[in-house]
């Protein structure tokens, strides 16, 4: 079966959204990507996934090595023109400089970081695998750097949220817990 881009069943997944960074054939450039995910602790591995026709992916085949930066919460227009608009068609960089966002060179790759990003991390192409109709990049962490005053914007339900902690279960509730767990014990 399917599960379509904006269908309702696609639509109960929540991600953070990955904002690439690359510099290529296309020029430097910026996509959206919720299909951001950290897959290994060491080492550090994150995989991005990428439609066939994104200009995102002729930058990285080149230069094998792409930025991943998480949006944060007061970032959705940066979201919205990296991911709503390609880079074979538009500056996206330069549009979104002169909407007053920064950009910072990496310094273990050849492409810029976002300033005011919840994380920073410089990734070296570890392998490519297509499943699917989208090629999954996994990068290797080489330099990476979090922004402790910023949150990373939340997608779901094709909405921009932001994170609300809720509380853990409590004492008694965690007793009661295991007091089940013991009897189901194998
Ligand atoms: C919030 C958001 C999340 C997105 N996530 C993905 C994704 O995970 N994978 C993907 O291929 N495209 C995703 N897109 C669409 C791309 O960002 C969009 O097609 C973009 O124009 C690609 O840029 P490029 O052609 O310059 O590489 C997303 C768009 C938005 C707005």
């Amino acid at each position: 079966m399917k599960l379509p881009w904006n269908d309702p069943l696609s639509n109960k997944f929540a991600t953070t959204i990955g904002l690439i960074t690359s510099t290529g054939p296309v020029g430097q450039n910026i996509m959206a990507c919720e299909w951001t995910h950290h897959i290994s602790y060491d080492p550090g591995l994150i995989s991005i996934s990428l439609g066939f026709s994104k200009a995102t992916v002729k930058n990285i085949r080149e230069s094998k090595e792409f930025g991943v930066n998480l949006c944060a919460t007061d970032q959705s227009i940066l979201s919205s023109i990296a991911g709503g608009y390609s880079g074979i068609n538009y500056d996206k960089i330069g549009a979104l400089k002169e909407l007053g966002f920064q950009f910072y060179d990496a310094s273990k790759i050849n492409t810029l970081m976002v300033k005011g990003a919840s994380l920073n991390v410089e990734c070296k192409l570890f392998q490519e695998v297509t499943f699917g109709d989208h090629i999954m990049f996994v990068g290797e962490a080489i330099n990476a750097a979090y922004n402790p005053e910023k949150q990373s914007l939340i997608y779901h339900d094709g909405k921009y949220w932001s994170l609300q902690t809720l509380v853990k279960p409590g004492q008694e509730e965690r007793e009661l817990m295991l007091k089940i767990l013991e009897r189901y014990k194998k």
